[in-house]
């Protein structure tokens, strides 16, 4: 009962706004990429952004090891082994997927040869996110990482910044909070707590429930970056020219 009513509140309340800004990032990638120019999807899953690429030519590539629905994918490989030739895409969408490479910087470097010298890539990837897509979720990435990963990899940052405002990190650990957080007796033992701990509960989901809707809509408008952290942070590199061969 209690879990059905919070539910009910939880669907007019809360509005994700990490997608709100997802949506945002990769419209304005799309927006930069000229017509016809060649975009590889890495990890697309169910190719959210496709149509973003109307104008482009789209072709994805996924593992599809995990039991969901996909896209339409053109390349079902391991993102460490795609079967094309070194700079095929001028442009390529890496959208939360790089917490699922189990050898990030394999991947990374394999997405800097398919990608032209000069080509540009995004990715969004998460800094404080629960474990997803398991068994396959293997890291989490700070802004420091993403550095070392990229440049390491042969990649320039254009762009390093969070996806979301803290208020949206916040609100989504406030409904994660909301629903796990137990209410029955059972759960907290013997003594006093198991009679005080169930109405305080019930008053504490029903409270994060609504600061969880409240902060996550604010998000959606205004992303608020002073202080804090992020849930997910964005980034936009652009491949390097390979090095210049040393003259003999
Ligand atoms: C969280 S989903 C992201 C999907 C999509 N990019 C999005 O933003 O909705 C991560 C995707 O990475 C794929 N994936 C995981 N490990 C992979 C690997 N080693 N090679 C290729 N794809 C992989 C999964 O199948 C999954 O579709």
């Amino acid at each position: 009962m209690v879990d059905r009513l919070l539910g009910r509140l939880r669907r007019l309340t809360y509005k994700n706004s990490s997608r709100v800004h997802m949506q945002r990032v990769n419209e304005a990638f799309a927006r930069s990429v000229p017509a016809g120019a060649r975009v590889l999807d890495a990890g697309a899953g169910s190719c959210p952004y496709r149509e973003l690429f109307d104008h482009a030519v789209y072709e994805s590539a996924d593992l599809q090891g995990v039991d969901k629905p996909y896209g339409e994918i053109t390349y079902c490989c391991d993102l460490r082994n795609i079967p094309v030739e070194d700079g095929t895409f001028d442009f390529i969408l890496f959208n939360q997927t790089l917490e699922h490479m189990a050898e990030p910087q394999a991947a990374l470097k394999e997405l800097a040869r398919v990608l032209k010298p000069g080509g540009r890539l995004l990715c969004t990837a998460p800094l404080f996110y629960e474990e997803h897509e398991a068994p396959h979720d293997y890291f989490r990435f700070t802004q420091f990482a993403h550095r070392y990963l990229f440049e390491e990899a042969g990649f320039e940052i254009e762009r390093l910044e969070w996806l979301e405002g803290y208020l949206g990190t916040l609100a989504h650990q406030l409904d994660r909070a909301a629903i796990a957080l137990p209410y029955h007796a059972s759960a907290y033992g013997l003594g006093a707590s198991r009679w005080l701990m169930p109405p305080t509960a019930v008053s504490i989901k029903l409270l994060f429930t609504l600061l969880s809707g409240l902060m996550s809509r604010l998000d959606a408008r205004h992303r608020f970056t002073d202080a804090g952290y992020p849930k997910n942070y964005v980034v936009v590199a652009r491949r390097l020219p390979e090095p210049a061969t040393p003259a003999t």
